[in-house]
């Protein structure tokens, strides 16, 4: 996967322009109220919407794309930045808050799994997490080869994972889901043109550690 969007942010750089999503701005209010003093993001990017946080939270981004670390230290240069994949890592210290902006739709069942689960460890207990993903609302769900149920090939050569809600709740069954959320993204690229996409958004809190098997 890496190369693929190693590639893209070396050709595009900041391929959805600088402005952070609404939803960003939505989880920094909703952690604010929480007194949360640190979020982690997971695939930052090339910070985008780390910058929403790192002015009022201690922030750690974790990427995969060396090409998006690049633009990511210059544009968020309060964000402390790690370079790894969120399926391997295991940082010392745990957050208050993760906020994980459409990453895991990425991924097949089993590493989506993976990808909560080892969310899940990086957080204190009672801590929060908002996440945005594709919605099975969105124009692309259906298209192309069906590779796992709900995932489909809707580009040549990429896939996502399209949620309905219960299936984003039964991602995060272990938590107390708080609050779910549609929203029509739009974003803007750095040529002018504009996409739309319906994501889907949970907010949840880690009520004890999870069960060793899940
Ligand atoms: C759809 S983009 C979203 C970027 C960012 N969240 C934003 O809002 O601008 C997905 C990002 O996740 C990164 N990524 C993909 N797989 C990853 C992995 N296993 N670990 C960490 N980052 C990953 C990609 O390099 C890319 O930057």
């Amino acid at each position: 996967m890496s190369e693929y969007w190693n590639r893209r942010f070396a050709q595009e750089g900041m391929s959805w322009g600088s402005e952070p999503s609404p939803t960003a701005m939505e989880a920094k209010t909703l952690f604010r109220k929480n007194n949360v003093r640190s979020v982690l993001v997971p695939g930052a990017g090339y910070g985008r919407n780390t910058k929403v946080f790192s002015n009022e939270f201690e922030t750690i981004g974790i990427e995969l794309s060396g090409a998006a670390l690049g633009l990511a230290v210059e544009w968020d240069p309060a964000c402390f930045f790690i370079s790894g994949s969120v399926l391997d890592c295991n940082l010392e210290t745990k957050v208050d808050a993760i906020y994980c902006y459409d990453l895991l739709h990425l991924f097949l069942y089993e590493d989506r799994r993976r990808l909560v689960s080892n969310c899940l460890d990086q957080l204190h207990p009672g801590g929060l997490l908002y996440f945005t993903s594709f919605s099975d609302e969105d124009p692309n769900y259906g298209c192309g080869a069906c590779l796992e149920p709900a995932t489909y090939e809707y580009k040549e050569g990429k896939y996502a994972h399209f949620f309905s809600e219960a299936d984003l709740k039964q991602h995060f069954e272990h938590m107390e889901i708080i609050k779910t959320g549609t929203y029509i993204e739009t974003l803007r690229d750095p040529q002018g043109s504009t996409r739309q996409y319906v994501l889907r958004s949970i907010f949840a809190r880690k009520l004890h550690e999870l069960p060793l098997t899940w």
